[in-house]
């Protein structure tokens, strides 16, 4: 299983450190949660903090949207450096022209779910898709527990996608919860909090994660 960091949860005022130490210890990717104060309460970064890091680190961008009308923020997260853009299914009127315009811009589609959201939502537009993020949190903020009712949504999407699409998992992800999630199909996972809990022992924390889940 992949295992994609959330910068979330790094020391804000160090995340070129973060981003150095979760790459040496064997990240995958890295998530960047970006947040806009109206599909939910919080704001985090910008198009720039992530263009601004885009030269340090040669692992895959996850730029998750938590945004509503994600369409006009597409451009320049692609500039920025996105490698995969992440759009919430629930923030999109016309979804599939959205993800079209993502494929447009050369960066690989992403459909996160909040926990409400039902799996077959998705079903139509399989076929321009190559992530699908399952929140097993509300999103809005890390540190928060795993929704264990997430995992029967993991197993019904493996049943439904191709093995091309990767299942993500995003929220409260752990090493007493990875397994789980691996075991129902989810192909890669987000942490923020667990990872970032000691930001000297990054490493031990990814370690930890990928030991549980095989
Ligand atoms: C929640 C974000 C998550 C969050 C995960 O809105 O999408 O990516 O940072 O944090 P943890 O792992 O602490 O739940
Ligand atoms: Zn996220």
């Amino acid at each position: 299983m992949l295992v994609c960091p959330s910068m979330l949860s790094a020391d804000p005022t160090n995340l070129g450190q973060a981003l150095f130490a979760v790459e040496r210890a064997g990240a995958d990717a890295v998530h960047w949660d970006v947040m806009d104060g109206v599909f939910v309460d919080a704001i985090t970064f910008g198009s720039s903090v992530i263009a601004a890091h885009r030269g340090l680190s040669r692992l895959r961008f996850d730029v998750h949207l938590m945004t509503i009308d994600p369409d006009k923020h597409l451009k320049s997260f692609a500039d920025a450096g996105a490698d995969v853009l992440v759009v919430h299914i629930e923030a999109c009127l016309h979804l599939h022209r959205t993800m079209t315009v993502i494929k447009s811009l050369g960066k690989k589609v992403g459909v996160a779910f909040n926990p409400a959201t039902h799996w077959n939502a998705i079903e139509y537009c399989a076929e321009v898709l190559d992530m699908v993020v399952v929140m097993t949190v509300n999103p809005g903020s890390s540190g928060q527990d795993f929704l264990w009712n997430q995992l029967e949504k993991i197993s019904a999407l493996r049943r439904i996608l191709p093995s091309s699409v990767e299942i993500c998992v995003d929220g409260g992800i752990s090493d007493q919860t990875i397994a789980d999630c691996a075991q129902c199909g989810a192909d890669s996972c987000v942490s923020g909090s667990y990872i970032f809990q000691n930001n000297d022992r990054t490493d031990d924390a990814i370690r930890r994660l990928k030991e549980n889940c095989t």
